[in-house]
């Protein structure tokens, strides 16, 4: 009898994150609201609401893409925020939308996080100000650097390896200071994905045990929750999405 070789699993390494489809996947995901944003912009503003206004001192968006409205969230508590990221099409559409103006499209995502969270600046522009674009990936975080972090559909996104899926979330752990806090989101049971007619995109399908298993031993107050699979999105094989709060022991 011969059995087929299993296809080797698709580490972070293997994809060309500076190839990453900018364009196609805002026109999927962020060129208007979809109800899952909806879900995570309350469950994230919640979570910022917590602090007294700018009482944060340095935060952490990590692998922030081209998405803007983690950034907005994390502008009334923080006065500063780094976006890492280490595809260089995702940095160079935050750094144009810095330097020359937010696209009007991400104007009804700040109008929601402005009536959720009073503190945020008055204008967009405003609150981007104190974003900083950082060329990086999970491996250049220095120990213990930032007050808060945030990751946003990144650890399960971007591997097929669950080994490796738990080094970045180990990473992202890590990155804030003892009694730091975290808030995340991640796409449920997604397996690897397209974004158009592009390439495949190395994803490791995890459920809400197996981010408890994974952030239980490196956190403390840690809480999930999970929003309904979102039909308005492409059919991205996913289940729905997990939210997480916690905070570095
Ligand atoms: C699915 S996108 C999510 C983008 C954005 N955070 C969002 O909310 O839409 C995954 C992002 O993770 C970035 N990425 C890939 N490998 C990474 C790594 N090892 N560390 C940090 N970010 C990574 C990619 O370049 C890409 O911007």
């Amino acid at each position: 009898m011969t059995t087929e070789p299993r296809p080797a699993l698709r580490r972070n390494g293997d994809a060309d994150w500076d190839a990453w489809p900018v364009a196609e996947y805002l026109a999927e995901n962020y060129r208007h609201m979809h109800p899952c944003d909806v879900g995570v912009i309350h469950h994230h503003s919640g979570f910022y609401r917590q602090f007294a206004p700018g009482s944060i001192s340095r935060s952490l968006e990590l692998g922030a893409g081209p998405n803007l409205y983690p950034l907005m969230l994390a502008a009334g508590a923080s006065r500063h925020i780094d976006a890492l990221e280490p595809g260089s099409a995702g940095r160079a559409y935050l750094r144009e939308q810095l330097e020359r103006g937010p696209e009007d499209t991400w104007e009804p995502f700040y109008a929601l996080c402005r009536s959720l969270d009073p503190a945020l600046p008055a204008t967009l522009e405003e609150a981007l100000a104190k974003v900083h674009v950082v060329p990086g990936d999970a491996g250049d975080l220095v120990d213990g650097r930032y007050d808060t972090a945030s990751m946003n559909f990144v650890a399960e996104s971007v591997t097929e390896d669950f080994g490796e899926f738990t080094a970045l979330c180990d990473a992202f752990v890590r990155s804030v200071r003892p009694g730091g806090r975290l808030v995340a989101s991640f796409m449920e049971r997604m397996p690897s994905y397209r974004i158009g007619s592009g390439p495949v995109w190395p994803a490791c399908p995890v459920d809400e045990p197996a981010l408890r298993a994974v952030f239980a031993p490196r956190t403390v107050a840690l809480r999930t929750s999970r929003l309904a699979k979102d039909r308005t999105l492409p059919e991205y094989g996913d289940t729905g999405v997990l939210l997480l709060t916690a905070e570095r022991p």
